[in-house]
């Protein structure tokens, strides 16, 4: 049985850990919070999974590697270092950073040819998307590698060709949600009707064509030329931008919409989830975690 060493056992990484161990692997999973094993009961039952608070232990003999700490470089460059002392040669370190670049992560490591980023979207386990970014020092076959592993866990694994913060999937969502922010901001809309108008439109729209494609169709029979010269090129008023040291008000919006806590979450994650695996199939994407096996 392939074994997977997960780093971390947040929102993350507990899904990476039910994807890979509902495709057959074997799963260690390494988190010093002190709940870690009532966490992994609770949501890994049934599955091949071991945990350990020390990465040094779960890592020795590990096929893959995906870390899911958090979002700090100083902690990410030792969380590698520890790998690079722990893996076999060939394994790959693949990070699951939101935006910190692979050559951060692999600064000064003797291992830097096996370290990328494997950047998934929330929930791994569902979300067909991995991005594959390589810093200048990550070897072609640690590449190959990764994209083999995460095609056969059912995913789409798409490659950049070089590496830039927030890598592709972050920087178009920092643009667009930096704008939602500031319509609500600006007293435009309010933020259950702004997430009512991006599910029925650009959130459907993107589900089925991307942005060049949809500039195609909208261009009718003329293509997306005559869109850019037609409806494009008026475009030209300033979007602004949000007033970061105002989120107050957007934020308490957001949780009268949603609610806080526990009980808010485990709600608003079934109602995505659900809606997703129900969207999956239709669209042609694998329809679940077991995808791959
Ligand atoms: N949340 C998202 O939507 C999302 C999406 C894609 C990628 N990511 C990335 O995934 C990573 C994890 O994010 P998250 O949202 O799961 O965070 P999280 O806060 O939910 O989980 C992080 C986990 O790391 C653990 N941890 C702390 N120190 C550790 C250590 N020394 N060794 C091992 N584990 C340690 C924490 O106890 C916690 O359980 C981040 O790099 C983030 O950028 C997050």
């Amino acid at each position: 049985m392939a074994v997977v060493t997960i780093v971390g056992a947040g929102v993350i990484g507990l899904s990476w850990a039910r994807l890979f161990g509902q495709a057959g692997w074997e799963v260690r999973i390494s988190d010093p919070r002190p709940d870690l094993k009532d966490v992994v009961d609770q949501h890994l039952g049934g599955l091949s999974v071991s945990t350990s608070h020390d990465l040094a232990e779960a890592a020795p003999g590990a096929d893959f590697v995906q870390e899911c700490g958090p979002e700090r470089i100083e902690l990410k460059e030792e969380l590698f270092g520890i790998l690079a002392l722990n893996t076999g040669s060939g394994v790959v370190l693949a990070s699951s950073s939101s935006s910190l670049l692979p050559s951060a992560i692999a600064k000064g490591n003797p291992v830097a040819e096996r370290i990328l980023v494997g950047h998934p979207f929330n929930p791994p386990e569902l979300m067909p998307l991995v991005e594959v970014v390589p810093g200048p020092d990550t070897a072609e076959r640690t590449v190959d590698r990764a994209v083999e592993v995460y095609r056969a866990l059912g995913k789409t694994p798409i490659r950049l060709k070089k590496e830039v913060p927030g890598f592709v999937g972050n920087r178009l969502q920092k643009v667009f949600n930096d704008q939602a922010m500031y319509l609500v901001q600006q007293g435009v809309i309010d933020v259950a009707d702004m997430d009512e108008l991006v599910r029925a439109s650009l959130g459907l729209r993107w589900a089925t064509v991307g942005p060049f494609e949809s500039g195609v169709l909208g261009g009718g029979p003329g293509g997306m030329r005559h869109l850019v010269e037609h409806v494009g090129s008026q475009m030209t008023f300033d979007i602004g931008t949000p007033d970061p040291d105002d989120l107050g008000e957007t934020l308490d919006q957001v949780e009268q919409a949603y609610g806080t806590g526990k009980e808010a979450y485990e709600r608003l994650v079934k109602i995505r989830d659900d809606r997703t695996r129900a969207i999956l199939k239709p669209l042609g994407w694998p329809s679940g975690p077991s995808a791959g096996k």
